[in-house]
C-alpha cells in the first residue's frame, strides 16, 4: 500500500505496529507527504519505509502536484492507497487510476459529521449531544468523505467529554480499525456493491470496551 500522510501520522504508526507484530501481512511501499514538516515523516523513516514529500508551492497546480504524487505511488507498485489523516482531496485521476482502491480514516461515524479535519467532527459530535461516537473507514471518491463506508468503529459520549478526551477515545479505534480494514482488503474480503460494501464473513463493526 501507499500510505498519505499530512500531520501527526499517529494512524500510520497503527499500520508499522500492525505489521510489525503479524496482525497485518501487508507492505507499506511508500509514504506520501504534503508537508515537509509533518513529524509522520519521522515515523515513516524509522520504520525504514521509503518517504516522499511533495509541497504544494513547488508545483504549478495542484493538479500537476497530485500528478507526481500518483507516478510515485504507481512507480512502487501501490495496489491499495490509505488516506491516514490526509488534508486535501485528490485530484480526480488518482480516484480513476485506484477505483474502489483508496481508503479514507474519518473521525466520525459518517454520513454524521462529515467535513473538516479533526478535532472539528469530534467538536461536532460534542456539540450535538451524540451519545455515541466513533470512526469510519470509506472508499474515498471526488466527493468529501461521502464514499461507501467499509467499516466503522463506535465509541460512547461521556458527560465530562472535553473534545480531547472524545478525540483520544475515537482516535484508539481509529488504531485498531484501520489496519483491520486493510488486512480484509489483503485477504480478498472486502466487496464493494454500487454504494454498500460487503466483508466477507465478518461484520465489519468495532466496538469500544474500556477493559
Ligand atoms: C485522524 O483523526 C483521522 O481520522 C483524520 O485525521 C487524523 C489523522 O491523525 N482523517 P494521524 O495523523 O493519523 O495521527
Amino acid at each position: 500500500m501507499a500510505v498519505l500522510i499530512s500531520g501527526r501520522g499517529s494512524n500510520l504508526q497503527a499500520l508499522i505496529d500492525a505489521i510489525a507484530e503479524g496482525r497485518l501481512d501487508a507492505e507499506i511501499a511508500v509514504v506520501i507527504c504534503n508537508h515537509k514538516h509533518a513529524p509522520g515523516i519521522q515515523r515513516a523513516r524509522a520504520a525504514g519505509i521509503a518517504t516522499y514529500v511533495f509541497v504544494r508551492r513547488d508545483y504549478e497546480s495542484r493538479e500537476t502536484q497530485h500528478e507526481a504524487m500518483l507516478a510515485c505511488a504507481q512507480e512502487h507498485d501501490a495496489e491499495l492507497i490509505v488516506l491516514g489523516g490526509f488534508d486535501r482531496i485528490l485530484s480526480p485521476a488518482w480516484v480513476e487510476t485506484y477505483p474502489n482502491r483508496i481508503i479514507n480514516i474519518h473521525p466520525s461515524l459518517l454520513p454524521a459529521f462529515a467535513g473538516g479535519m479533526n478535532p472539528k467532527p469530534q467538536q461536532d459530535a460534542l456539540e450535538a449531544g451524540v451519545k455515541i461516537a466513533g470512526c469510519t473507514v470509506h472508499i474515498a471518491t471526488a466527493d468529501v468523505d461521502a464514499g461507501p463506508i467499509v467499516a466503522q468503529a463506535a465509541v460512547p459520549v461521556l458527560a465530562d467529554d472535553t473534545v480531547d478526551t472524545l478525540a483520544n477515545r475515537i482516535l484508539a479505534q481509529e488504531h485498531r480499525l484501520l489496519p483491520q480494514v486493510v488486512q480484509w482488503f489483503a485477504e480478498g474480503r472486502v466487496h464493494i456493491e454500487g454504494d454498500r460494501v460487503r466483508i466477507a464473513g465478518v461484520i465489519p463493526c468495532l466496538w469500544w470496551s474500556d477493559g
